[in-house]
């Protein structure tokens, strides 16, 4: 799937997902994603007083880590729902303190070029129909020096590893999305997304094309997620 028809798919599926979005996370990754989504937060060097963005935000969770290291956080997503859920989690924060939620598309974000000193996005680039216009775009709305964090599911190497792949995400999770969130169809898009995906050393050169340096990442449960971290 491609190009207009992918982003309606994508924007349909997770607006139908919100009320289990997180405890699939939290099953799916055995409970790793909320160490993972800790790392991000500090590879996008957030910390007190900068400005921080968290695109493709969906519940809001990155959004979240980066208001709680002090930085003044906007979350953005084009699932109005997603949004919603957002808001209702950050209640529990000092209304100071909580992310700005907006509505918007990554591949045209709604900031001024330079905006921000944190970036970090979740999950997220598999579903957008361009990547190197979505890094583009996060480049852009970047202060130069600024930090670029990206957590996301990443091809297997190896023999073993795809293996595990495509049984773990293959078979298990979408039985899975169908017991937890009654969507089995939603959660075997998760391994077709994949296909085609850019490897991890790929992704990190398609970042450096769309002008961030210092390009590294690394790899977790079982090379099957990867952590790149970047600077404008
Ligand atoms: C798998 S969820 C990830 C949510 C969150 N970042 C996390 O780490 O759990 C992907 C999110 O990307 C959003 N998304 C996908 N394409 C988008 C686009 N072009 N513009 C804005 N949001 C988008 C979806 O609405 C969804 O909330």
């Amino acid at each position: 799937m491609q190009g207009e028809g992918k982003r309606r798919y994508v924007r349909g599926m997770f607006s139908r997902l919100v009320a289990r979005y997180d405890l699939m996370n939290t099953l799916m990754t055995l409970g790793r994603d909320r160490a993972w989504r800790r790392w991000t937060v500090a590879a996008a060097g957030a910390g007190p007083g900068k400005r921080g963005l968290d695109v493709a935000t969906g519940t809001g969770e990155l959004a979240l880590g980066l208001a709680q290291a002090g930085c003044r956080a906007v979350g953005l997503d084009y699932v109005e729902e997603m949004l919603s859920a957002a808001v209702a989690k950050s209640g529990a924060l000092p209304a100071a303190g909580r992310p700005l939620y907006l509505a918007g598309d990554v591949l045209a974000l709604p900031f001024a070029d330079g905006t921000f000193e944190c970036l970090t996005t979740g999950f997220a680039l598999r579903n957008v129909i361009s990547v190197p216009q979505a890094l583009a775009e996060m480049a852009r709305v970047l202060r130069p020096g600024g930090r670029l964090a990206c957590l996301e599911l990443t091809p297997p190497r190896g023999r073993v590893f795809p293996l595990f792949f495509a049984l773990y995400f293959g078979r298990f999770v979408p039985l899975l999305g169908g017991l937890v969130a009654g969507d089995r169809e939603a959660y075997a898009y998760l391994p077709a997304s994949l296909k085609g995906f850019p490897s991890a050393e790929a992704l990190a050169e398609t970042m450096r094309r769309a002008g961030f340096r210092e390009v590294s990442f690394r790899r977790l449960m079982f090379g099957t997620v990867a952590l790149h971290a970047a600077e404008k």
